[in-house]
Parts: C-alpha cells; structure tokens; sequence
C-alpha cells in the first residue's frame, strides 16, 4: 500500500460572545426572519477586543493533538508541520503558523500560512499530505482560522449577518491508503478573473498603506454576493464531482458531504446537483455563520460530536472561496473524537 495522510485528530475553537441575529437587527437594517430566510443563519462569534486570530488557532490545534491524544496517538512533540490556513493573519507580516507552533511548544518545525480564503483549509490539507505522502513531514497540524469581524464594515449589513470568527484543526499523520482517515485525493482550481467578487482593496502592494487613510471602505471585506453565490454552486459541485471520478466513487456511494458553510441555500443546491438527500450534507452554519477557513474542520468537529459523521462512511470535504478558488478531498471517516469548543451552543 502506498504511502498517505491519515486524520487522527480533530478540534475547534470558537470566541465566548455569540452575537444573535436578534442583536444585529438592534444595530442594523435587518431582521432575524431576512437573515434566517435567505442564508440558515441564526448567530455567530466574534472575538473581543484584544483577542487575534492565533488566539484561536491555537486553542483549535491544542484541542486536535488532545483528540489525536486520545485516538492513542504520539505526544506532540512529533509533530513536524503547521499549517495555518487563513485571510486574517496576527499581522500582515511574518505568518501566524511560525508563532502558533512556537505558542504549542512544538519547537522548531517548519511552519507556513495558506492564503485561500474560505478554500484555505482543504488548500492547506493538500499541502500537509503531499509533504507527507513525499516523506518531508510525518506528522502535521493543519488549523483553519479566520476572525473576519476584524475587517467587516460595521454598517454593512449582509456580510455582517454573514461572516464570523472561529478556528478548527486536524492532526494528520503518516500512514497507508487503504486505513480509515487517508486523504483518498485532490481537486484544486482557482479563477484569478474573479479577485474581485470577494475582496479587500486596501492594505496589500496594490493599494499600499501610505500614513492615509484608504479611500472610502477600501480597508473593508467586499463580497459581489449574488455572483459569489452562483460561482459557489457551480465550483463545489464539479470539483466535488471530479474528486469523486478521481477517486472511484459513484454518486450513491457517497455517504456525507461537509461543504464550506456559506448560505443554507448553497449547500442544499450542492447536495442536489450531487444526487444527495438534504440529511447527507452536514450544516452548522446556523450556529456559528460563515467562519471562512475555519469553515470545514469547525462543521467536521461539530457533525462527528453528534454523530452525524460516523466511522466507516465515506465522505467528500469542499470548499470555494475568494481568488476565486475551490477544492475537494476524500476520506472514509476514521474513529476520532473531537475535542469541540465548549461556546459551542
Ligand atoms: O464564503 C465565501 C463564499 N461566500 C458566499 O458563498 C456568499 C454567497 N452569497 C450569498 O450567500 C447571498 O448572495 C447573500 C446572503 C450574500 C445575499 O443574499 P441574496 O438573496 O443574494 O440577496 P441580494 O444580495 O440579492 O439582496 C436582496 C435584497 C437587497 O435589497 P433590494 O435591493 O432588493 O431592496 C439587499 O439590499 O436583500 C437586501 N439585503 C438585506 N436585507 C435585510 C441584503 N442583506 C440584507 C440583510 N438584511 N442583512
């Protein structure tokens, strides 16, 4: 059997304030029916003044090595890999993972971020396998983390009701193809063409900060909404669908999908488009929103805490996001035990 990455661990971490629908709608033009109707969303976190995105990151990926832990895996001076996947980095230079590694006491293992938005972590899962499958690492860390409240305008009231913070982390280590838990395979895109439906002007070498204050709402998130969510349906459904022929899966054969949790409607329009029942796909963005790179592993922790994912069942991951970019992975799910944030409900 050929050598393979093989998830053994899994955690999430979440801020302490949940902000209701209920609570936007005192501060904004909307309404918690607008909210629920149009995108399943019922509150989300954000962090509090002081807290940065490594904050969760780390809490996430102390919570996957205790899972890893107690699947009765190594202690985690192992681990020989961290990959963060995040659009809101600690600063803009250097990486977070470099000083989330540092915070977990890892020591000095190689450590790197992956910039690919709401795709962030399935890009980040595809790197840490191959540096495995290759022999250049044999045990990783691979956190999604995003806090967007940070750079959401305050008066927008779509991607407010929208976007929220959180993180999740998978340990993956060296094993065989044929166990529970390999990473079966990938299908990764992009679409450069499409930068700007998802996008924040200001702040890179583009639109460089020069001492002045960026022209107006520059510094903000902007999301083309309506084409975003077309482009979404479209990407996660054909990569998931080449990732399937890829992998030698029919249709039918697939037993759950956790897609990036961006709008109820999106995933129920995936779920369609892959012949599946609305029960197949695994939704908790009514909970937490649209963490972005957090997304995938958040929503994996949460359905294998209530049982919704169980060992044995075959199961697709995908994501799209900003770039654009999109991208799937496969896995039979393997017997872990999530190691969940206690803010979870
Ligand atoms: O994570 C990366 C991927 N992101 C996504 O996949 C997001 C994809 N897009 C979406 O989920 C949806 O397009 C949104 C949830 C962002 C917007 O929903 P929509 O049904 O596409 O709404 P819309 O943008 O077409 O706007 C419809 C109306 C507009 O009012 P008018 O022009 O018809 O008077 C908006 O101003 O809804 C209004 N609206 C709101 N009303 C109350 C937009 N946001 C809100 C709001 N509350 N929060």
């Amino acid at each position: 059997m050929s050598r393979a990455a093989v998830l053994c661990g899994l955690g999430s971490a979440l801020p302490a304030t949940a902000v209701t629908n209920e609570e936007l709608a005192a501060r904004l033009d909307t309404t918690d029916r607008w909210i629920r109707t149009r995108t399943g969303i019922g509150q989300r976190y954000v962090i509090a003044p002081g807290e940065a995105t490594s904050d969760l990151a780390v809490t996430a990926a102390e919570r996957a090595l205790e899972s890893a832990r107690r699947g009765g895996g190594d202690g985690t001076d192992e681990v020989d890999l961290v990959i963060v996947a995040t659009s809101t980095p600690d600063r803009p230079c250097p990486a977070t993972a470099p000083g989330v590694a540092h915070r977990l006491g890892l020591g000095k293992v190689a450590a790197f971020d992956v910039a690919a938005v709401c795709t962030g972590f399935v890009y980040a899962l595809a790197a840490a396998a191959s540096m495995i499958t290759a022999g250049a690492a044999h045990r990783a860390l691979v956190v999604g983390a995003d806090t967007f409240s940070t750079i959401l305008d305050p008066t927008d009231r779509t991607t407010r009701a929208i976007f929220g913070d959180g993180a999740g982390a998978v340990v993956l280590r060296a094993g065989e193809a044929d166990e529970p838990g390999a990473l079966l395979g990938f299908d990764l895109g992009s679409d450069g063409g499409g930068a700007d439906l998802i996008t924040v002007r200001a702040g890179g070498s583009r639109q460089r900060a020069s001492g002045l204050p960026p022209a107006e709402g520059d510094q903000w998130f902007a999301m083309e909404g309506r084409s975003v969510f077309t482009e979404a349906v479209i990407n996660m459904s054909e990569s998931a669908q080449r990732l399937l022929d890829r992998v030698g899966w029919k249709q039918g054969e697939l037993d759950k999908v956790v897609a990036h949790q961006a709008n109820v409607r999106i995933l129920h329009a995936v779920g369609e488009q892959l012949g599946l029942e609305q029960q197949q796909i695994v939704v908790n963005l009514d909970r937490v929103g649209n963490t972005v790179a957090a997304s995938i592993p958040l929503a994996m922790a949460d359905a294998a805490g209530d049982g919704d994912l169980v060992p044995g069942q075959r199961v697709v991951l995908t994501g799209f996001g900003g770039g654009l970019t999109w991208g799937s992975t496969a896995l039979i799910w393997p017997d872990v035990e999530p190691v969940r944030a206690p803010a979870h409900r």
